[in-house]
C-alpha cells in the first residue's frame, strides 16, 4: 500500500472511531508519561481508574516526587510488575531534582527518564509535543504486519529494527501525535489480534494480510519463554495481645517479584507440603516450635504471572507474644490488620488477608 494512503487511512479511521479517553485531552508531558506506564501494564479499561486515582494524588510531577515509595506502590497495587512504580517514582524525583522540575522536551531527553524506553519515550515525544518518531508497540506490529505482509519474527532484533524503519517511514510530516494515537488505536479496535474487523475496514483492498487470507498468522511471534513452577510457603505468625492480633510481615527486599511489597515469612520449597513437613525440615530451635499452636493450613492458591506460575499455601502458626520480639523472628515486622490495610501488597497477599482477616 502506498504509505500516504496508509496515513489517511489512519487519520480518517482515528478521527472517526477513537474513544474519548482522558489523556487524549492533555499536552502535559508528566500526564502523558503517566497514561503511558499504567498502559504498559493493563489494557485502557482497567487502567482508566489507576490513570485517575494517580493524577488526583500526584497531580504534578513534584507531586510524585516529593511522595514516599511505599505510598506510589500502594496506589500501583494490583498492576503487577512493581519495579515500573519504583522506576516511576525514581524518575519523577531524577525530574524534580536533577532538571529542576523541567520535563523533557524531546525523545533522546525522555531516554534519560529511567524505566522510559524507545516507545514510552516516542509515545510523550509524539503526543505532547508533536515530535515526528513512530510508536511501535505490540498494536503496531500487528497492523504492519499485516497490511504490508511482513513475516519476520518480531520478537527477533531483526524484526524491531525493520518494523521502526518501516513505522518512521510511515509518518505524515504533520500530525504525528494523532498519526501515533490512531495506528495504535486501529491495532486496539480494528485490527484486533483475534477476529479484526476486516469487512469493515479501510484498509481492504491493500491489505496483503486480507488479500491472501493470512491474518491469523501474521504478526509471526517465536516464543522463547520459558515458564517458571514456583512453590510459596508463607508462614502466617501471629499472636495475641491485650486482646488484639498481630500478624508477622515481611518486606521483601530480594532482586525477585514483588520487591517492596509486603508478604509474610515465606519458605520456598520444590513441591507443595504440609506445615508440619515443612517445619520438621527447617529444623528450627525447639524451644521456640515447642510453644507454637499449628492453625490452619490453606488449600493451594494458583497464581500466575508473565513468567511463573505460583502456587501458594499459607500456614498459621501462633507464638507467644513475648517470642515477637526476638532475634528468631527480627525480619518480621507485627502488625495490627488495620495496620496492613495501608501496606503495599501482592494482589495473593491481599486477597487472602480479606478473605481470612478484614
Ligand atoms: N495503549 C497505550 N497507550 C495508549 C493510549 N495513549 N491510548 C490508548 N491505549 C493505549
Amino acid at each position: 500500500m502506498d504509505k500516504h494512503l496508509f496515513a489517511d487511512n489512519i487519520l480518517n479511521w482515528y478521527a472517526k472511531n477513537k474513544r474519548d479517553l482522558p489523556w487524549r485531552h492533555t499536552n502535559n508531558p508528566y500526564l502523558i508519561w503517566l497514561s503511558e506506564v499504567i498502559l504498559q501494564q493493563t489494557r485502557v479499561k482497567q487502567g482508566l481508574p489507576y490513570y485517575e486515582k494517580f493524577v488526583e494524588t500526584y497531580p504534578t510531577v513534584k507531586d510524585l516526587a516529593e511522595a514516599d515509595e511505599q505510598s506510589v506502590l500502594r496506589l500501583w497495587q494490583g498492576l503487577g510488575y512493581y519495579s515500573r512504580a519504583r522506576n516511576l517514582h525514581a524518575a519523577a524525583k531524577f525530574v524534580h531534582e536533577e532538571l529542576e522540575g523541567k520535563f523533557p522536551e524531546d525523545y533522546q531527553e525522555l531516554l534519560k527518564m529511567k524505566g522510559v524506553g524507545k516507545y514510552t519515550a516516542s509515545a510523550i515525544a509524539s503526543f505532547a509535543y508533536n515530535e515526528k518518531v513512530a510508536v511501535v508497540d505490540g498494536n503496531v506490529f500487528r497492523v504492519l504486519a499485516r497490511v504490508f505482509g511482513i513475516a519476520t519474527d518480531i520478537a527477533s532484533h531483526k524484526g524491531a529494527k525493520e518494523f521502526e524503519v518501516l513505522a518512521n517511514s510511515l509518518l505524515p510530516d504533520q500530525q504525528a501525535d494523532e498519526y501515533n494515537q490512531g495506528i495504535m488505536e486501529f491495532g486496539a479496535l480494528q485490527c484486533t489480534p483475534q477476529k479484526p474487523n476486516c469487512m469493515y475496514c479501510p484498509m481492504q483492498s491493500g491489505c496483503v494480510a486480507f488479500q491472501q487470507g493470512k491474518q491469523k498468522e501474521l504478526p509471526v511471534k517465536i516464543k522463547k519463554l520459558k515458564i517458571k513452577n514456583r512453590y510459596f510457603h508463607y508462614l502466617i505468625f501471629e499472636y495475641q495481645k491485650n486482646g488484639e492480633v498481630f500478624l508477622g510481615m515481611k518486606e521483601r527486599t530480594a532482586k525477585d517479584i514483588w520487591s517492596g511489597l509486603y508478604d509474610f515469612w515465606l519458605e520456598e520449597k520444590p513441591a507443595l507440603q504440609t506445615t508440619e513437613a515443612l517445619l520438621g525440615e527447617n529444623g528450627w530451635d525447639d524451644k521456640l516450635t515447642s510453644k507454637w499452636v499449628i492453625g490452619k493450613q490453606s488449600v493451594a492458591y494458583k497464581h500466575i504471572l508473565t513468567h511463573q506460575r505460583i502456587q501458594a499455601t499459607f500456614h498459621h502458626i501462633e507464638i507467644p507474644a513475648e517470642q515477637a520480639g526476638t532475634e528468631f523472628f527480627s525480619d518480621l515486622h507485627f502488625f495490627k490488620p488495620d495496620e496492613i490495610v495501608d501496606l503495599p501488597k501482592p494482589v495473593l497477599i491481599d486477597n487472602y488477608l480479606n478473605k481470612n482477616f478484614f
